[in-house]
């Protein structure tokens, strides 16, 4: 509700102010915090170029308010197989409902975020750019999709914007910035550590969390930020620069017959370098693969592509990377410009951090499972979850951060936080409870924790007695699947609870998820439905609009992967 009052006032506010300057309203949908993080710098070079800008989450805002609206842009990125962020999917429900409003007045234009690794590149921003074109808007410039190395775009879409606005600026407005809007927040200066400047981070901690015998290797992690380091915020993720495995470069190279000291077209550093630190070489691209195809004369592999058979597809790739796909074909020979033509850059991996900069200032720590399988004969390991858990020994990591600021502890100290983060979903609620306890919130904290089996996956579990001990953590109910005949996950233990999980939402509680997207975070959605439903004496359809209230209010809010 706050956030409500806040944007209005904040409307009214910058348009009494400067009456003469257009009014933008940007919104942003967002997974992680990074369509958040361009949406407000949409609005700085707004603000710079003398509009007023106006922003809020989509799912703040009724598909109604767009009628008043003159222009509108929507940065958002696209969640999973295509589907909408949480905080747009209420929005998006509104808009392509065939009662939404004819928007013949309205301007717009759509910054899509997306992934080319993924088939439904940018598909909500597709959709968003459409549906608002079926109502009548017009767009003040094309859609823009970007790629996950989106800043150029990015800025290209921004001053694109910036300039279509300068020439619809009413006669006679003042060239000067518009006055910032009364009430906003002061801006926490720019970080100069990011994906193109990281920071050299020292590891000063490596440590097995997981005990033997566990189906995984969960990993914690501290990183020194002493010397300079970027700052950070519980809830946000840190985006962590790997290299390649050298033994997975040297077979590569290998196989393909180089002995790395080859040139690489535009680059100045040699093949084995440059697939050392610059290229992806385990994930094999859709190019990377299509040639393949090309190459391999498989039938079977061939009416995969020529059927655009995705699940075949993927259980095609099932555990292989790129030097399995060449292994599997040995007359396959590639040049040097084919192979890295079919390369694409190596990416960073964003971890949520598990830490608090208020209890640990100078240092961050991540939790991370390590990604490790055997197949096609050979050892395979996660890039940067092996980078971290093997090869980062006295040489530090290139780090920055990614803040995501719908991901935060409760702003009322007083209210309830419900968390819910089996296996390495934990990492940002230790780092919340760190938080609640450094800035002396009394609000009540209940932990929902589980994973296979208590003997050997309980992590941090010494941690969270100690918490328990001190008052901090004031529930915590576990859920080990694989200790019992009958499974058991958190959402059991959260029907189990239900009556007086219901009270803590009543109360004003936060309901915070975080972990695996697929099973468990769409469960335990179900569940929240079913107990509020019940508890609440509701029916389904009303204990879905009390869970809209709470996405609204920024209440429910996931970090699922
Ligand atoms: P399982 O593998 O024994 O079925 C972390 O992987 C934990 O999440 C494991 O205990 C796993 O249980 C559990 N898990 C698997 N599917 C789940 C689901 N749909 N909801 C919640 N937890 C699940």
């Amino acid at each position: 509700a706050g956030l409500h009052t806040q944007m209005t006032k904040d409307a009214s506010a910058s348009s009494a102010e400067s009456a003469q300057a257009l009014t933008v309203n940007v919104f942003y949908g967002t997974q992680t915090g990074n369509s958040e993080t361009v949406a407000e710098e949409v609005c700085d070079a707004i603000r710079a170029g003398g509009s007023n800008a106006v922003l809020a989450s989509l799912d703040e805002t009724e598909v109604e308010a767009l009628t008043e609206m003159d222009y509108i842009l929507i940065v958002t990125s696209t969640y999973g197989e295509g589907e909408m962020p949480d905080n747009a999917e209420m929005f998006w429900e509104a808009l392509k409902d065939t009662g939404a409003p004819r928007l013949e007045s309205l301007q717009f234009s759509v910054l899509a975020l997306g992934d080319t690794a993924y088939d439904e590149f940018c598909e909500a921003g597709k959709q968003f750019d459409l549906r608002l074109e079926q109502l009548g808007a017009k767009r003040i410039q094309p859609r823009v999709d970007c790629d996950v190395d989106f800043e150029e775009a990015a800025e290209g879409w921004t001053a694109g914007i910036v300039e279509e606005l300068a020439k619809r600026k009413p006669e006679g407005a003042s060239n000067g910035a518009a006055a910032p809007a009364a009430g906003a927040a002061p801006k926490a200066a720019k970080s100069k550590w990011t994906r193109k400047t990281p920071f050299s981070a020292p590891v000063t901690c490596n440590r097995l969390l997981s005990g033997e015998g566990s189906a995984k290797e969960i990993r914690h992690f501290e990183f020194d930020l002493s010397n300079d380091g970027p700052t950070y915020e519980a809830g946000d993720a840190m985006g962590v620069i790997p290299t390649n495995d050298p033994a997975l470069v040297s077979s590569f190279l290998e196989r393909c017959g180089f002995n790395g000291e080859e040139a690489v077209p535009g680059k100045d550093v040699s093949l084995a370098e440059a697939m050392f630190s610059d290229f992806e070489i385990s994930t094999p691209s859709s190019d990377f693969v299509k040639a393949i195809e090309a190459r391999a004369n498989d039938e079977h592999l061939t009416h995969i592509v020529e059927h655009g058979d995705k699940e075949a597809m993927e259980a095609f790739l099932w555990s292989k990377d790129a030097l399995d796909l060449l292994n599997l074909y040995p007359h396959i020979s590639l040049s040097v410009e084919e192979l890295v033509g079919l390369l694409k850059p190596l990416q960073h991996r964003a971890y949520s951090i598990s830490s608090s900069s208020k209890r640990h200032p100078d240092s961050v720590h991540l939790t991370i499972a390590s990604v490790r399988y055997n197949s096609h004969g050979r050892d395979h390991g996660g890039v940067a979850s092996c980078f971290l858990a093997d090869r980062v020994g006295d040489q530090p990591s290139k780090v920055f951060m990614t803040p995501n600021k719908s991901f935060r502890v409760p702003s009322n100290n007083d209210v309830p936080m419900v968390m819910v983060g089996p296996g390495t979903g934990i990492a940002p609620f230790r780092a919340f409870l760190q938080e609640r306890e450094a800035i002396g919130a009394k609000g009540m904290n209940w932990l929902f924790f589980g994973d296979q089996h208590a003997a050997t996956d309980f992590i941090y579990k010494d941690e969270l007695s100690a918490m328990q001990s001190s008052g901090i953590l004031n529930r915590l109910d576990l859920a080990f699947s694989r200790d019992q005949a009958q499974k058991i996950y958190v959402q059991t233990r959260m029907q189990e609870q239900s009556k007086d999980l219901f009270s803590a939402l009543q109360d004003g509680g936060h309901f915070y998820v975080c972990g695996d997207a697929t099973r468990m975070a769409k469960d335990v959605d179900t569940a929240l439905h079913t107990i509020i439903a019940k508890e609440g004496g509701l029916s389904l359809d009303a204990a879905k609009d009390y869970v809209n209230k709470m996405k609204k209010e920024k209440r429910y809010v996931r970090d699922v992967y």
